[in-house]
């Protein structure tokens, strides 16, 4: 039986299963999630800031390629011994994130039908209980530091939600490279949603307001995404999943991310590329030695690309 709601909600899923082909050859034979930003993965960030909004067990959707990130996230006594007769015990400590107090668990999307098709992949993880989804290429604020998800769950359960999505403004030009929602009313920092479409074409959005890479789901959501129909390029959208749900009338809402949260799309090289530098500039520890070989390089007038004018596929 659906519906029955736990006092709080200490799951998430991950997906992470995507081919990432807008990043090759970056991604050829390494995750698109494994890319480092400033000094961590991408995914890391992601599981970081999952525990700092009161995550307890995490489920990564994954694929052939991806068993870095499974890697990366299991102990290595061998290299924790090696520090440590080294006598390099502040390299261990970057190593902390080993032991966080999170379970991990992986299952595989085996063919890669797009966003909807991985999280039904966790159906069985779910159960009956609520869960929260984090793309696993986008990072919620500075070095993850966003508590959105903790205010998207609160949410959730003081509103009796069925769904809950963090948002973000965009210009109007980039609409069409993002889910974007309908909104009715709205105050005190939500919205209800009345109708999502996924990348519309240019002119034809409804809003400027894109999913930015976080949800909170009833498991209800499975039911919805079987019923949706695959799009000419046979990927199942959750975007498509989330709009049945309000077709049925139930609670659908959305959160605005405020400025200092916003959300880092890692999945094209130009916002992974501003993404490195704004993160690598603010590191407590390189931030100010990093700044100084920028300008140095700005004033020396670094060798330009050739403009090609190209504009970069920025969806997400
Ligand atoms: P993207 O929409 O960026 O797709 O996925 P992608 O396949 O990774 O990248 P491109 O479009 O080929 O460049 C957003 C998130 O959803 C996951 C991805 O791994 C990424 O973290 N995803 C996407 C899946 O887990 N399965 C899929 O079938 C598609």
């Amino acid at each position: 039986m659906r519906g029955i709601v736990q006092e709080v909600i200490r799951s998430a899923i991950v997906p992470v299963a995507g081919w990432g082909t807008r990043m090759l050859p970056a991604t050829k034979s390494q995750p698109k999630e494994m890319l480092t930003v400033a000094r961590k993965p991408i995914v890391q960030y992601v599981a970081e800031e999952l525990v700092r909004n009161g995550i307890e067990q995490i489920l990564f959707i994954t694929s052939r390629n991806k068993t870095a990130i499974e890697n990366h996230f299991d102990t290595d006594p061998e290299l924790a011994r090696l520090l440590d007769s080294a006598n390099r015990r502040e390299l261990a400590r970057e190593l902390l994130f080993e032991q966080l107090h999170t379970k991990f668990f992986y299952t595989r999307q085996r063919v890669q039908r797009g966003l909807g098709d991985a999280i039904l992949c966790s159906e069985n993880f779910a159960g009956e209980q609520p869960f929260v989804v984090a793309l696993g290429d986008s990072i919620l604020g500075l070095h993850a530091e966003s508590k959105a998800v903790a205010r998207m769950v609160e949410l959730f359960e003081a509103k009796h939600a069925t769904c809950v999505v963090a948002v973000e403004q965009v210009p109007a030009e980039e609409t069409s490279h993002y889910g974007i929602v309908q909104i009715a009313d709205g105050d005190a920092g939500y919205y209800r949603v009345v109708r999502l479409v996924e990348k519309p074409p240019a002119g034809l959005a409804p809003s400027n307001l894109a999913i930015a890479g976080r949800y909170v789901f009833s498991p209800l959501i499975f039911d919805m995404i079987r019923r949706v129909k695959p799009d000419d390029r046979g990927e199942i959208q959750l975007t498509d999943a989330i709009q049945a749900t309000c077709e049925e009338g139930k609670r659908v809402l959305a959160v605005c991310l405020p400025s200092n949260e916003k959300r880092y799309d890692i999945g094209n090289f130009p916002s992974y590329f501003e993404t490195f530098v704004e993160f690598a500039l603010a590191d407590p520890e390189y931030g100010p030695e990093f700044r100084k070989v920028v300008e140095r390089l700005l004033a020396a007038g670094v060798r330009k690309s050739e403009d090609k004018s190209h504009k970069a596929e920025v969806s997400g």
